[in-house]
């Protein structure tokens, strides 16, 4: 007997900061989705996911929590609505699950540090630079945008000591071939950013310990040390293979990965530093490193900080799991952001789920059982010509288009079993073309295209019509088994999307295991005509748009208010506070500036000697004039800025209450004339 076929697919591992939220679904549906469609091919799959769990974030909230790290992350991973809870709710089919605090990982990575370090790949060196806490990146300057983060645009802090380094510089010449010339990242567009931002620039060595906080795997060779929290997470998906520990077994069978998905912000990790640190390993590298889009919230990021999550217990309670996957893989090409919203999800169901698929199924099978109690008459599946696919199509495609070779007369409704058998026996090739390419929006648009055209197919042979004629018992029957073989090749191939609802279509039409198999997708005829039909549940049953948006955007606002009330405070220490410098000031003159309707231009003292220019935007709230002689609180040592042409030296302060459309109110802040100017406020 031949060996299965091996197909290796990872997501990234999570960081458990923090609850998930739909964003996070995305990928692992994905993955889930590619993972079922190779199992249904036939191959031995292995689908890997997991937690990446150390860090100084994860060490920080937990602090905040007053917790240790591991009870912090435990509760996010195995407790309710944690990470597990929620694959288990999206039925997610992961073979594997690693989290990076497992013993086995930890005791890889220090092996696999090691290893690196005694070949000369990690060397110790002086850390100067900067670091971005909540991306657990460091940066050198040239690589900060506008003196801040690249990836997440916040503040960086200033960092130096004395830490490990990985020599990613000796593997920028490889790295470069790697991208420019195989297709080993995708899509390719991302090869250009790649290329542009990080290599083109020239590749540094990479600082790969830290000393400054203890919530990570340790450099046993050095105490005190952590390894870096991407050489740590990257690793996973070799040691959850077993590789450097004894855990398992399947580095050999599974290694190297079929593919890596993962979104766009870490693709520099999986496509420089992870091929790197492989080359260094000298093992062989992943075949794909897939970088998709994210899913946006009102145009931006979703993040929990930013409060703007959508719940998938909420849809999934409200629609179901398997709307919830379909709606995510159809909605957006994988490659691209794709703007989440309720009204594209509800739209999404009530069309494709409630109108073509779940109508095609209720109206079928319900005529099935109303015309023939059930079971279709024996005889009436497909003949031979219609079940001799391949020359079906062959002489379709030879003789000039569609049915022409049967010499059917124009009003012969027999034309429309071969356009729609045509159709359908093409219908699993075209798929796997798109599925191979990861391009699941498209293999669904395929199939809801045979879904489309059985539906009328229905209205072109009216079968409530023959069902009156008792001449056409025959036909009717043969255009319900036609029906019958389009839910069932439609549904084996939606299976991998939504495995639930396959599960019911099969179950409805009669169709044992052996006709919910890859094969038998690819053949027409295969339901037997007796198979027992019975019109089950409703699967998707319409949703009243108009009323369902504003129940949501109720309970959305009243978990917002929750989530608002219970925020933990971001805390900043003493020293970041005693950076920032406030004055007070008096205002000497003030003046609207000329063609901006926002600005004023202060002429202050602040006690200086000499006096200094801001320019505020409040000219909508306040008239020059007005301000003249007041005392007002600066703070001076902002970086200046020009506006309009006009350099600005600080930042008057003012009370503002946000609105739903920016500013509701705003306040300069002004104090008793009796303050002189120049006192620092703190
Ligand atoms: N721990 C790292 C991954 C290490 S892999 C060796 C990490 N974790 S994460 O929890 O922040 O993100 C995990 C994945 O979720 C990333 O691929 C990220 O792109 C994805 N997403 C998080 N929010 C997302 C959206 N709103 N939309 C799509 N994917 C998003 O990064």
């Amino acid at each position: 007997m031949s060996e299965k076929k091996k197909f290796y697919i990872t997501t990234p591992i999570y960081y458990p900061s923090d609850k998930l939220h739909i964003g996070h679904a995305y990928c692992t549906v994905a993955t889930d989705a590619m993972a079922r469609y190779k199992r249904l091919q036939g191959y031995d799959v292995m689908f890997l996911t997991g937690t990446d769990e150390h860090g100084q974030k994860i060490e920080d909230k937990a602090k905040a929590a007053g917790v240790s790290p591991k009870e912090y992350v435990d509760n996010i991973v195995e407790g309710p609505q944690g990470v597990k809870d929620l694959w288990k709710l999206m039925n997610i089919s992961n073979d594997r699950f690693i989290r990076t605090t497992d013993d086995y990982h930890v005791a890889a990575i220090q092996k696999i540090f090691k290893a690196m370090y005694d070949k000369g790949d990690i060397y110790k060196g002086k850390y100067v630079g900067k670091y971005c806490k909540p991306c657990e990146s460091f940066w050198t300057e040239s690589q900060l945008v506008d003196g801040k983060c690249p990836d997440c645009g916040r503040e960086v802090q200033d960092a130096e000591e004395e830490a490990y380094f990985f020599r990613l510089s000796k593997y920028a010449d490889r790295v470069r071939d790697l991208l420019e010339n195989t297709d080993f990242l995708e899509p390719r567009s991302r090869v250009n950013e790649m290329v542009t931002n990080f290599i083109k620039p020239g590749l540094e060595d990479l600082c790969v310990s830290r000393t400054s906080f203890q919530w990570g795997v340790p450099v046993d060779f050095d105490p005190g040390h952590v390894v870096y929290v991407w050489i740590d997470a990257l690793f996973n998906y070799t040691t959850a293979l077993g590789f450097m520990n004894d855990k398992y077994d399947d580095y050999d069978k599974f290694w190297p990965a079929d593919v890596h998905f993962i979104g766009k912000e870490i693709v520099r990790f999986h496509s420089i530093i992870w091929p790197a640190m492989l080359m260094s390993m000298g093992l062989p590298l992943p075949k794909k490193v897939f970088g998709h889009g994210w899913l946006l919230l009102d145009g931006g990021k979703m993040s929990k900080s930013k409060g703007n999550v959508v719940d998938p217990y909420l849809l999934s309670q409200r629609y179901g799991v398997d709307a919830l996957r379909y709606f995510l893989l159809r909605e957006f090409p994988f490659g691209t952001d794709g703007n989440f919203s309720n009204e594209a999800l509800i739209g999404r169901i009530n069309t494709d789920l409630a109108n073509d698929l779940g109508n095609l199924v209720s109206r079928t099978t319900a005529m099935v059982g109303k015309y023939f109690g059930g079971n279709l008459p024996d005889g009436c599946g497909a003949d031979e010509d219609e079940k001799d696919l391949t020359n079906l199509l062959v002489q379709a495609q030879t003789q000039g288009g569609v049915g022409l070779f049967f010499n059917f007369e124009e009003d012969d409704p027999r034309k429309f079993d071969v356009e729609l058998i045509t159709m359908a026996a093409q219908l699993r090739n075209t798929y796997e073309e798109k599925m191979e390419q990861y391009a699941f929006q498209d293999a669904l648009m395929e199939v809801f295209k045979l879904i489309g055209r059985a539906n009328k197919y229905i209205d072109e042979n009216k079968p409530w019509a023959l069902a009156k004629d008792e001449g056409q018992q025959g036909r009717l029957a043969h255009v319900l088994y036609n029906l019958l073989e389009c839910v069932r090749i439609s549904a084996v191939l939606l299976t991998p999307f939504m495995p639930e609802t396959c599960g019911k279509i099969f179950d409805q039409i009669g169709a044992g295991q052996d006709l919910r198999t890859w094969e038998s997708a690819g053949t027409w005829g295969a339901l037997p005509t007796q198979a027992p039909v019975s019109k089950g549940e409703n699967l998707f049953p319409r949703i009243d748009a108009a009323k369902e948006l504003e129940e949501l955007a109720a309970l959305e606002a009243a978990a917002k208010a929750q989530a608002a009330a219970k925020a933990e405070p971001e805390y900043i220490s003493i020293d970041d506070f005693a950076k920032v410098k406030f004055v007070t000031a008096k205002v000497l003159a003030c003046e609207a500036v000329k063609k901006s309707k926002k600005l004023l231009r202060f002429t202050l003292d602040c006690g200086e000697g000499q006096t200094r220019q801001i320019l505020s935007g409040i000219h909508e709230y306040y008239e020059p004039e007005d301000l003249v002689g007041k005392t007002v609180v600066a703070c001076v040592n902002l970086a200046p800025r020009k506006m309009m042409g006009l350099e600005s030296n600080g930042m008057l302060i003012s009370a503002v209450k946000e609105g739903a459309e920016g500013h509701e109110e705003l306040h300069l802040l002004m104090l008793d004339d009796k303050v002189p100017a120049g006192c620092t406020l703190g």
